[in-house]
């Protein structure tokens, strides 16, 4: 559809995650006109989730080598090892920066760091706010500072695709704004940067611990746009969210890994700890071998979930380190003082995205793309715990400098194609389909076989001619977006046939070296789709 009205600017950031306000944050301090577009409120994405912390190395005896050789160990063999290291080395000083600006930290009595373990850490180096609560400290200390400093913000906009001028450079992004005043209905910023910094697309799957928005909206764009996507068949699960029943959809409550960290103990359904044994780390091993020891268990036990025990913790430990966690499950009738605590895997974390260089640079000129909607290659195959909002801090920062060294420019932008106003389109209740086809056919569990049956019933999706056309609206391009992704993410799932960090491929239960350490690229062409 053509704008119906338009902004003018230097940088446009989509999203307002750690990544999207602190690029934005940098890029409005090196006197950039910037301005924010965010499809719900500022603070709605799945930085106000994290739980566990922001993991630096910050603490006595610990370094940023230590800390790059866990994240190596974790991402299989696919990391980018420059990347890895330009985190761990930036990492500490942009966690002081954002302490400096107002984010408040747990401290230990004598006024240092309070710092937690997670799984595949082989240091305590996690540092951590409220408790449980560290993404919520975090968004606020963010979003304080992006009002302060008077940065523009459009909030429910969803951003639909990318503006080119006729070079093909990124020049502003078309939007779908819901009752905003002066901004509503279709319109644009017009802007010769464009940071993606949407977040991640859990909502592809049944049960995730991502919000309602994580819809893969960034990648979507980007893929439409030309731009060039990796790594999206690693797709990370959460060992422990909430188990809240066999029918429960959607966001589930996450119970941290941290839990893990100080000590909670995972049993089965006959009160065994089954990690013992399973790993040197026990419950503290990297999630994949986590998630993937309690999908076992749940299968030879057939049940569909497992428990975690921390009853040892008691009312005050509780209380005073985990109070969202306690409160969330009390609030589900569960009590972790006294019983232990039903849980089961769910999507969390999409370590591939819009592939990016060191500077967050995407392949289309003037397209950047920071945080979970971004492929920096510091994850490779599988996220090191708490990882995510450190890459959001560090990148956003290189990406706000790398805006200023390149002074992008575009000329007028041409009009895009009606990519996701035409027959992509989806009606809403497909998003189900699409959810449930991708947790049965590339979830956990992958194969051959059940990653084709995905990708035949993903195309299938597209065929509306015998249908009524969805109408364009928020939450049909919604569902254009995850059919989109999903079908990416299925497609190169499909080309990597072995197992890898959070990729298991049942019919391939092995590592492959001799194929398997490369990143799988992909990228539609021209409007192929
Ligand atoms: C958690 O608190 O378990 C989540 C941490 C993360 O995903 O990095």
């Amino acid at each position: 559809p053509a704008p119906g009205w338009a902004i003018e600017a230097d940088v446009v950031v989509v999203g307002s995650g750690v990544a999207g306000l602190t690029a934005a944050l940098r890029c409005a301090a090196a006197g950039r006109r910037t301005v924010i577009v965010t499809k719900a409120r500022l603070d709605d994405g799945s930085t106000r989730w994290a739980q566990g912390g922001i993991a630096a190395a910050l603490g006595e005896g610990d370094s940023p080598e230590q800390h790059l050789a866990d994240t190596l160990v974790a991402g299989a063999g696919v990391c980018d090892e420059r990347a890895v290291r330009t985190l761990v080395t930036e990492g500490p000083a942009a966690v002081r920066r954002l302490i400096a600006l107002g984010a408040t930290f747990d401290t230990t009595p004598d006024g240092g760091l309070s710092l937690t373990r997670e799984g595949g850490h082989h240091r305590r180096r996690i540092a951590h706010a409220g408790g449980d609560a560290t993404g919520a400290e975090i968004s606020r200390a963010l979003v304080a500072a992006v009002r302060s400093a008077g940065i523009e913000t459009v909030e429910n906009a969803l951003a639909l695709d990318l503006l080119k001028d006729v070079n093909g450079r990124a020049a502003g992004v078309t939007l779908h704004v819901m009752g905003e005043g002066r901004h509503d209905g279709v319109g644009a910023v017009r802007a010769p940067a464009v940071v993606l910094a949407t977040g991640g697309m859990g909502q592809v799957y049944s049960s995730t611990t991502n919000p309602a928005v994580a819809t893969g909206d960034g990648v979507a764009l980007a893929l439409r746009a030309g731009a060039e996507v990796s790594d999206l068949e690693f797709v990370q699960f959460h060992p422990t969210p909430l188990f809240l029943g066999p029918q429960a959809e959607g966001q589930q409550p996450l119970i941290s890994e941290a839990v893990r960290g100080e000590g909670a103990h995972l049993v089965d359904a006959a009160g065994v700890r089954f990690m013992l044994g399973a790993h040197e780390l026990a419950e503290l091993a990297p999630r994949d071998v986590v998630a993937k020891a309690i999908t076992r268990r749940m299968a030879e036990q057939g049940t569909d979930h497992m428990f975690l025990d921390a009853r040892h913790f008691g009312a005050a430990m509780w209380e005073r380190r985990f109070p969202t966690i306690l409160a969330t499950c009390r609030s589900h009738g569960i009590d972790p003082v006294t019983e232990p605590i039903p849980v089961a895997p769910a999507a969390h974390h999409a370590s591939g995205g819009v592939r990016t260089d060191l500077a967050g640079r995407t392949t289309v000129p003037g397209l950047y793309a920071c945080g979970e909607t971004a492929c920096t290659g510091v994850h490779g195959a599988n996220r090191l715990a708490s990882n995510s909002l450190l890459e959001g801090l560090v990148f956003a920062e290189r990406i706000a400098e790398a805006v200023v060294a390149d002074a992008p420019a575009a000329g007028e932008p041409v009009i895009p194609p009606p990519a996701t106003g035409g027959p992509g389109l989806l009606p809403p209740e497909a998003r189900l389909t699409i959810q449930r086809l991708m947790t049965t056919g590339a979830g956990v569990l992958r194969s051959a076989a059940s990653l084709a049956g995905a990708a035949a019933a993903l195309d299938a999706l597209t065929c509306d001619d015998d249908r009524k056309p969805a109408e364009p609206g928020a939450d049909t391009w919604e569902t254009a977006n995850l059919r989109l992704v999903a079908r990416v993410l299925v497609s190169v799932a499909q080309s990597r046939a072995e197992t890898r960090g959070c990729h298991w491929r049942d019919d391939h239960p092995e590592r492959n070296d001799a194929r398997g350490r490369c990143h799988q690229i992909a990228a539609l062409r021209a409007s192929a789709e």
